[in-house]
Formats: C-alpha cells, sequence, structure tokens
C-alpha cells in the first residue's frame, strides 16, 4: 500500500514539475545538504461537479490507498466546494480536492464545460494514472478567454485538466528554516513572487495553520488555433501549529484557502 502511495505521489510530482520549473529550484533552495527534509504537507487537485469527473472520482483514487475524508469547505464567491483527505498514516502527504459548482455559474460557461467533458473518455476516468492525465479535450484561445472572464478556476482546469495542481512543502519538517516568514524571505531573495492576495501570510496561529504560496509559473499550452503561455502550477508552504492533544492541526483554513485559490491568476 506505501508503495502504491508512494509511486501515485511521485507520478503527480513527475508531471507537476514538467510545467512548474521553479519547484524544483525551491526544492533545493529550502531543503538541507544532508537530510530529505523537504516533505509534501499536502496536495490539491481541481475539477468540476459533472458527475463523470466530480470530487469524488478524484477521491476513489485516494480511498482505495485507504485515505479518509476528514472535512469539507465551501467558498460561496468561488462558486467551490472542497474536501480534505487524510491517510492513518500521518506522515502520508494529505490531499485537498475542490469542484466548480457549474448550477451556480451561467449557463455559457456550464455549456462549455459539458462539452469538454464529454470528449473523455469514461474509463479513463477510473485508469491509475487518472490525476495525472492532465487534458482530455481539445479547447480554442477564445473558449478559454470567455471561461477567464467568468472563473479563473474553470480556465485552467479547461487547459490544464487533471493534475496537481500544487505541492506543499511542509515547513514544520524543514531543518534549516522554523518560521513561514523565514521561507518567505528566502524565496523573495532568490527572486521567486509570492502570492500577495489577503497577505503574504494566510492564517494564523490561532487558527493553527499558515499559508504562503508561490504565484503559478507560465508554460506553453496547444490551443487548437495556436500555443501561447498560460499559469500553470504554484508551490505552496504550509506551517502547522499545535492543538490541545499536542498533535499538530491536520485540516485546512478556508478563509486562507479562498485567497490559496488566486495563485493561478494571471501576474
Ligand atoms: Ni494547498
Amino acid at each position: 500500500m506505501h508503495n502504491q502511495i508512494n509511486d501515485l505521489f511521485s507520478n503527480l510530482w513527475q508531471d507537476y514539475v514538467a510545467v512548474t520549473p521553479s519547484a524544483k529550484k525551491i526544492h533545493a533552495l529550502l531543503g538541507s545538504s544532508q537530510q530529505d527534509d523537504v516533505q509534501n504537507d499536502h496536495i490539491a487537485l481541481r475539477t468540476f461537479n459533472i458527475e463523470k469527473i466530480n470530487l469524488e472520482k478524484l477521491a476513489a483514487h485516494f480511498r482505495v490507498l485507504g485515505y479518509v475524508e476528514c472535512g469539507e469547505y465551501h467558498f460561496e464567491t468561488k462558486k467551490l466546494y472542497a474536501k480534505h483527505f487524510e491517510h492513518p498514516d500521518a506522515t502520508q502527504p494529505k490531499v485537498f480536492i475542490s469542484e466548480l459548482l457549474l448550477e451556480k455559474c451561467s449557463a455559457e460557461l456550464q455549456t462549455i464545460v459539458h462539452k469538454l467533458v464529454d470528449q473523455i473518455d469514461a474509463a479513463a476516468v477510473t485508469a491509475d494514472n487518472f490525476l495525472y492525465s492532465g487534458r482530455h479535450w481539445d479547447i480554442d484561445q477564445a473558449t478559454y478567454e470567455t471561461l477567464l472572464e467568468e472563473s479563473e478556476y474553470a480556465a485552467w482546469v479547461s487547459v490544464w485538466g487533471f493534475r496537481a495542481n500544487h505541492f506543499t512543502v511542509s515547513v514544520n519538517a524543514l531543518k534549516n528554516f522554523e518560521t513561514l516568514g523565514s521561507v518567505n524571505d528566502a524565496l523573495k531573495a532568490a527572486g521567486f513572487a509570492l502570492n500577495t492576495s489577503g497577505g503574504e501570510i494566510k492564517g494564523s496561529e490561532e487558527v493553527k495553520l499558515k499559508q504562503s504560496s508561490t504565484l503559478a509559473d507560465e508554460a506553453m499550452v496547444e490551443f487548437i488555433d495556436g500555443k501561447r503561455m498560460i499559469p500553470s502550477c504554484f508551490y505552496e508552504f504550509a506551517r502547522r501549529f499545535p492543538m490541545d492533544d499536542g498533535r499538530l492541526y491536520p485540516g485546512f483554513v478556508a478563509a486562507s484557502a479562498d485567497k490559496i485559490f488566486e495563485s493561478t491568476n494571471a501576474r
């Protein structure tokens, strides 16, 4: 089971760094030379709430590996719903999966998204590689722009499909850094741009979780009618604080996650 989990996250990572080259550089920047102390706190995945590919279809790939649903989150303005999953072995990364609630979106957006999702072979959704299989449809630039006007989230999924939206460095596990602020300072000194929506640091010790993130890299996307650079994926940093029982808080904070979503906005 642990080998299967390791294989899944390894494949997700390879796919993610292929469109997020800065993640590899940051991994090297934050890690100490002696130990493998850059540990993955969680990944996040995005989808639409169409039954064929909804949150539960993505979650099924983790449930079979022993992951358990541990929390749910609502994002009214962004029209998103999310759940997070944990493994009984707390050293395994957590998983955050969100879905866009299409019935809250315009009829035009719904029509576009259904046309994209109709192109997916249903068998692909249960295949072992689905979570890092990318885009299963063709799209033109005007359609991307139409989605972008209404929902940055919808536009992102329309070009990147199914893959890790971000990985997250556990600041608690780093040997060379203690605070999230010192991680942010090192990133900025090395020239990486941070997401400043809601401040560089989202959350607080009071809510048991502080998070920051880079702004997404850009990578080349092939549309039906040409190629262009589009925001891809970003890297997140999380410091967790102990609860009354001494265990580190394992959940997420909706107000912070709401701002983290904006890391894929165009710069
Ligand atoms: Ni995250």
